[in-house]
């Protein structure tokens, strides 16, 4: 699918639930808040969310860590408008920046005027994205030596009821969402092949996934 093509597929799955998203998924979308709890941000961090939705997560996270500077990326400009009243609505103008683009393949530069962050996070949204690998690598490659990557995802419910499981799926894939199988594995193999550790935490049974790829290691060369 081009990102056209999927930039239409999202407009049309968000234009009318823009308006109730945050009030409906805070029941299911799990473990957003404790990826933000864990962003751990120094003084003047950069922190960049990938597929930012409604801001929901950027408002929580710039209240948070008052010393950050939030960016947030989207490919749906129905979700971004949510998102852009939102901020001005808690008056974040001056700390967050919002951009229309592409998770898989997008120029730090050009929409955010700089080359990398500190903290990137993907919430609820690699399981959205056709070609979700390609959003990590384009993640990893816009990440700072010392920045530290989190994702927070559906897990495959490994540790729950066949039934929940097999519901859960049915209902996820009408809103075109596909639990990722394979994030573990590709997180593990990216992090080990540019020198960064690696730290995996199933969440309430392996309903939702919590990952993160920590900094650099600087006696690499
Ligand atoms: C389920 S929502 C998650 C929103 C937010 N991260 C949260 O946790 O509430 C998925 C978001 O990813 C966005 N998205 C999907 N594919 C994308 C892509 N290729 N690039 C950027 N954003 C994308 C959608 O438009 C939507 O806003």
């Amino acid at each position: 699918m081009s990102a056209a093509d999927h930039a239409t597929l999202m407009d049309g799955v968000y234009r009318r639930q823009r308006h109730i998203y945050d009030l409906t998924r805070k029941y299911y979308l799990l473990g957003r808040d404790r990826l933000i709890d864990g962003l751990d941000t120094g003084p003047n961090a950069t922190v960049l969310e990938l597929g930012c939705g409604t801001g929901r997560n950027i408002v929580l996270a710039a209240r948070r860590h008052p010393h950050a500077r939030f960016f947030g990326l989207d490919i749906s400009a129905e979700m971004l408008e949510t998102a852009r009243l939102s901020i001005e609505r808690e008056g974040l103008e001056r700390r967050v920046t919002l951009a229309h683009g592409d998770a898989t393949g997008f120029d730090p530069s050009r929409l955010f005027d700089r080359e990398e962050f500190d903290r990137i996070f993907i919430s609820y949204a690699l399981s959205m994205i056709p070609d979700w690998e390609r959003a990590v690598s384009a993640a990893l490659g816009a990440l700072s030596p010392g920045g530290s990557l989190h994702i927070v995802d559906f897990g495959q419910q490994e540790r729950l009821p066949r039934f929940f499981r097999a519901v859960l799926g049915g209902w996820l894939a009408k809103f075109h969402v596909e639990p990722r199988a394979a994030l573990a594995d590709l997180l593990r193999r990216e992090a080990a092949a540019s020198g960064r550790p690696f730290r995996f935490e199933p969440l309430y049974r392996g309903y939702a996934w919590l990952a993160v790829v920590g900094p650099r290691d600087a006696s690499r060369p």
